[in-house]
């Protein structure tokens, strides 16, 4: 028998990493997708190459920093397999900490709009008892560093709340809050940035990520092996934290 249409949304599906993740679902099985973003055209480019690979694809452009959007309408008429929350910014750290409106947009995109779409989602799985949610939050989430410690402050807070909302959902066995943690990954978000060799490419993150999506796991880090790096970031002490330029 064949397996049944899997039913997603994804927010900020144009995303490299989850247009790679959205491939990675679509070769595996058929899906019906509903691909959210602020970029009409895009968003077409995408469910058209979706599409051609097999899938069913809807569009829906808006801006998903509106927190006017009426989401439980727009997702009214699916029971839905995943929710998958992608959107994410990082720019010059300098030039925004300096720029109180800027500030307040950073935080806007990553942290308080994915934050107001995961609540919008939350009624929808409970009613469900099934499905789940995944969020991309970051490795730079695990501790604050010079070098990034506005953007690594939004996703420690969406860490913060998806363990919140992982508890609230433990009633309901069959709903799964997923955090996908990518390390550094080639993509338009990190294009002014050298390459070293802890970087991984958008197909190899995308990959994994639908395998951590598929497994339900509670926190998955993109490549695993992030996880040995970050775990001893956190466990450095301050002081020799303070010596490096991370
Ligand atoms: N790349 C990395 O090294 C890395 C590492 C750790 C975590 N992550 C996280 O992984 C996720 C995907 O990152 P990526 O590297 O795939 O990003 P990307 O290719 O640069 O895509 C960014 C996405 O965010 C959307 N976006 C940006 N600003 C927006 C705004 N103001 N309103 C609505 N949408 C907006 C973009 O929409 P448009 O297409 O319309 O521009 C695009 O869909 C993000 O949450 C990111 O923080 C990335």
């Amino acid at each position: 028998m064949s397996p049944s249409r899997y039913h997603a949304a994804i927010f900020g599906a144009t995303s490299a990493i989850a247009t790679e993740t959205l491939r990675s679902l679509v070769a595996t099985r058929p899906a019906s997708l509903l691909l959210i973003g602020r970029h009409a055209g895009r968003l077409e480019t995408l469910a058209a190459d979706l599409r051609s690979r097999g899938a069913e694809c809807r569009v829906l452009a808006l801006d998903l920093l509106d927190p006017e959007i009426p989401w439980h309408q727009h997702l009214a008429d699916t029971t839905w397999d995943l929710f998958l929350i992608a959107h994410g910014s990082l720019p010059d750290q300098e030039t925004t900490l300096t720029d109180p409106h800027l500030i307040g947009r950073e935080i806007d995109i990553n942290f308080i709009s994915p934050i107001r779409i995961a609540a919008a989602c939350t009624p929808l799985l409970e009613k469900q008892g099934k499905g789940t949610l995944a969020i991309f939050g970051s490795v730079a989430g695990d501790r604050g560093r010079a070098s990034n410690y506005l953007y690594g402050s939004t996703k420690a807070g969406i860490d913060a709340f998806l363990s919140g909302l992982r508890h609230r959902l433990a009633k309901h066995p069959g709903v799964r809050v997923v955090l996908l943690k990518p390390g550094m990954t080639d993509t338009p978000m990190t294009a002014g940035m050298p390459k070293g060799p802890l970087f991984s490419s958008a197909e190899k993150v995308g990959l994994l990520a639908w395998h951590a999506i598929q497994q339900g796991k509670a926190v998955a880090y993109l490549p695993s092996w992030w996880f040995l790096i970050m775990n001893l970031i956190r466990h450095l002490p301050r002081f020799l934290l303070h010596r490096t330029k991370l």
